[in-house]
């Protein structure tokens, strides 16, 4: 234990009580005990690169290439996606992908390149092999998207796994997004991200890194096109990244670099290029489809640590009622635990849960519960006991449980890399149903275990089922948050066929899209914790994950009135608009922050609900294509420089422009508009993009602005459905998605495509039928037209 590990385990001692803090004292000898047992020290390496090329084995969509220390595998598949794998790694088994791996592009062949390399030539792509193991990524128009040099190994010489380095080349105007939820983005500024889901011990903010999320994905946007790598290993690693420089026309153009390092696993990639639209198209296909979440789940969450009593969630919830304020669900956290033991209920605090739960839901609100992985280890305990039962939970390499501490003091965890363990835990949300919650909150999921030094989770050498394949907790650990969300959203399809399952967990890696969302986590309350907000909204949607959002208000501390509400006009845009905070936390109830504030949070609710269908709209666009409901503003416009380097808006959606306040005593911001017309929501004052505008940003609202020509789904004054029409520039059309749903069950809605054109002075709004355009079966409210008479 060094200074600094002695003053954090006095902080964990005086945070979480005295006998906590010594079983975290213990905790942590302990982990280092069982990792010095179990995991020996790496001994000598040697270091190996591919060599020269030996021979060559074309197969469907490419082929083997055979270096004397080395091989590598090329495949493309039809939708263009680029799979390499050396050393014979092939794309299975993988907790990234969704299912069956893309069929090779029998069009796609391994010819021979000039001075002895090989290329596979595909009509999207074109990838380069050199005789010694460079592999190149071109666009067909033979642009070099990224050039990575032949990778190197070290590998113990007594056995064991190897690590490797991967250094690559980009473009010198290339920017670097993604890596999962990172705080300091959306853009990737040059440095080292480690790649190790992290629980950081306190509320974070943008200098904190790396959090709960970690991926090993990176988008990167270029002007000759965008694309997304993957390198596919869950282990332990880093990224270093170093955005290029341009020599102003010298052309000595300094390219990008990024240099993966890796604790072990398989060296493999894919690659998909093309615009950002067809990038994430390609990576939902590989990777899942992202759940849909239930209609209610788009609505406003309250969550609070610490409501202590039924009596206080029905003060809240009547709070709310009597100002009129729309509200949909209510988070219980971990007080409403015996004893913050997981899948219990203290029945002293929460005697009538179940009533409470069905009162709630005759009024419109539905109650999410928190769930942990960690299970209190003692005997009574019925999950304990049935965990063990069941064989359940991780052993360390001696074959002992392991055991950890989280909330409840001292704990177990089940191993959800196991089918069977998985099967065990989803029975266990039965408990929940008939407590009458409907949505489930995975928690602690990195895994968290507290420690007075050290890591703060799992020991290193604890073993791991990995679907029978065997391993420990290096190549487990970023997977065990992902496996968890695949437990649950099982469990609760069987349980409840009819509902779609509400899952959002803390940690997770690629893929947690398919089994539901996550939430930004301790997010410090203060002006740069709402800015991290945004930036890892953005940055887990451009990795394929894209319902989530923040602790409305940050989630320790008291915010001041302009920051909450600024956070909750923030939020009010986001996939999941939830308010939460720690047990200690000031309130966050729109109304304690004041009559002014209670004002402006009623009009962000009530516009929230207002745009519910065009949320709705998008989760179904982000199931069938991938695209996130929140973009950056360089998502329709990659060639745009301006926009990559653009940070503080972003586009909700194909319809609207949101650019929040993130900074105290504004009345106005500057916005930077991608192309075309842009009409402020609240003025109707219409700006031409693209370029800088000053645009009003007063107290009341955030400015958001729509798109000319955008048909936006909304919620009329009955309920119904409605549709908001953004005029297009004269002599232009415009257009967009609708797609009407009944707000929960798996049945596929149908899409509706809208048209908007001028017919001589007037508006038209079409349907796609099937035999043709008809006019359109909702009602219509044309916008943004400066006759006075069409302004609302
Ligand atoms: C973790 C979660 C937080 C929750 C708390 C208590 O800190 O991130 O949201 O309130 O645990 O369960």
């Amino acid at each position: 234990m060094n200074g600094r590990d002695l003053v954090r385990s006095m902080k964990v001692v005086g945070s979480v009580g005295a006998a906590q803090g010594l079983r975290t004292v213990r905790a942590a000898w302990r982990r280092r005990r069982v990792d010095a047992a179990g995991l020996p020290p790496r001994g000598a390496e040697r270091a190996r690169v591919p060599g020269p090329v030996q021979e060559v084995q074309p197969g469907p969509g490419g082929g083997v290439i055979r270096f004397s220390r080395s091989e590598l595998c090329v495949t493309v598949a039809v939708n263009g996606a680029v799979f390499w794998g050396w050393d014979g790694a092939t794309p299975e088994p993988s907790y990234a992908l969704a299912g069956r791996c893309p069929e090779p592009d029998p069009r796609a062949v391994l010819e021979p390149d000039k001075e002895g390399g090989w290329r596979v030539v595909a009509e999207r792509v074109t990838v380069v092999i050199s005789r010694h193991g460079t592999v190149e990524v071109k666009t067909p128009g033979g642009v070099t998207l990224r050039r990575d040099l032949p990778p190197r190994w070290w590998e113990p010489i007594d056995g064991g796994a190897a690590r490797w380095m991967q250094r690559s080349e980009v473009a010198a105007d290339a920017r670097f997004f993604g890596l999962g939820g990172r705080a300091s983005g959306p853009r990737l500024k040059d440095g080292t991200y480690r790649l190790w889901n992290t629980d950081p011990g306190h509320a974070f903010g943008p200098g904190d890194d790396p959090l709960y999320i970690t991926m090993p994905v990176q988008v990167v946007v270029a002007d000759a096109a965008t694309h997304l790598v993957f390198h596919d290993t869950s282990w332990d690693g880093t990224v270093t990244l170093r955005e290029g420089e341009e020599g102003a026309g010298s052309g000595h153009d300094r390219a990008g670099t990024c240099e993966v390092r890796m604790d072990g696993g398989p060296l493999r990639c894919w690659v998909m290029v093309g615009t950002p639209a067809r990038v994430l198209r390609a990576w939902a296909a590989l990777t899942g489809a992202p759940a849909l979440p239930p209609a209610w789940a788009l609505g406003h969450h309250h969550a609070r640590w610490g409501f202590g009593s039924e009596q206080e969630v029905r003060r809240i919830v009547s709070g709310y009622q009597e100002r009129g304020l729309p509200l949909d669900a209510v988070h219980l956290d971990i007080d409403h635990f015996d004893e913050h033991q997981v899948f219990t209920v203290d029945q002293d605090a929460f005697p009538k849960l179940p009533q409470l739960a069905e009162d709630l839901r005759r009024e419109g609100v539905r109650l999410v519960s928190i769930v942990d992985p960690a299970v209190k280890a003692a005997p009574g305990n019925a999950v304990y006991d049935s965990g063990t039962a069941e064989d359940a939970f991780v052993r360390d390499a001696s074959g002992r449980p392991v055991r950890g501490v989280v909330w409840p003091g001292e704990a177990v965890f089940p191993d959800f890399t196991h089918a069977r363990v998985r099967k065990w835990w989803a029975g266990l949300y039965e408990e929940r149903f008939a407590q009458g919650f409907s949505g489930f909150w995975h928690d602690m999921n990195e895994p968290t275990s507290f420690a007075a030094f050290g890591e703060a989770t799992l020991p290193r050498s604890a073993r791991h089922s990995l679907e029978g394949r065997g391993g420990d907790h290096r190549e487990a650990h970023n997977v065990y948050g992902l496996c968890m969300a695949r437990a649950g959203y099982e469990g609760l399809l069987e349980l409840a066929p009819q509902e779609r399952p509400f899952v959002f967990s803390r940690s997770g890696w690629v893929g947690m899209q398919r089994y539901g969302g996550t939430w930004s986590g301790d997010v410090a309350t203060g002006w740069p914790g709402l800015r991290a907000s945004l930036s890892l909204v953005m940055g887990l949607g451009l990795c394929g994950v894209p319902y989530s959002g923040p602790d409305v208000g940050g989630f320790d501390g008291s915010p001041s009135p302009e920051l909450y509400l600024r956070w909750f006009q923030l939020a009010a845009h986001l996939p999941l608009f939830r308010t939460h905070a720690s047990l200690r936390a000031g309130r966050r109830e729109p109304w304690e922050f004041g009559p002014e504030v209670l004002e402006h949070a009623r009009v962000a609710l009530v516009e929230r609900r207002r745009l519910l269908p065009y949320f709705v709209t998008l989760a179904h666009l982000a199931r069938r294509t991938g695209a996130p409901y929140v973009r950056p503003l360089w998502w329709s416009a990659p060639e745009d420089r301006t926009l990559r380097d653009c940070e503080d808006a972003f586009l909700l959606g194909d319809c609207l422009l949101v650019a929040p306040v993130l900074g105290p005593g504004a009345d106005r911001r500057a916005v930077q508009l991608p192309r075309g017309r842009w009409y402020d929501t609240a003025t109707g004052r219409a700006y031409e993009g693209p370029g800088q505008v000053l645009v009003d940003a007063p107290l009341s609202r955030v400015p958001v602005l729509a798109r000319s020509g955008a048909v936006v789904p909304v919620r009329g004054d009955d309920g119904g459905l409605e549709l908001d029409v953004w005029a297009p520039a004269p002599g232009r059309t415009g257009g967009g998605l609708v797609v009407p749903d009944a707000g929960d069950g798996e049945d596929e809605a149908e899409i509706e495509r809208y048209v908007t054109r001028w017919e001589g002075r007037e508006l038209v709004v079409e349907l796609e039928g099937e035999n043709g355009m008809i006019a359109s079966p909702r009602p219509v409210r044309i916008r943004g037209l400066d006759e006075p008479s069409a302004q609302m």
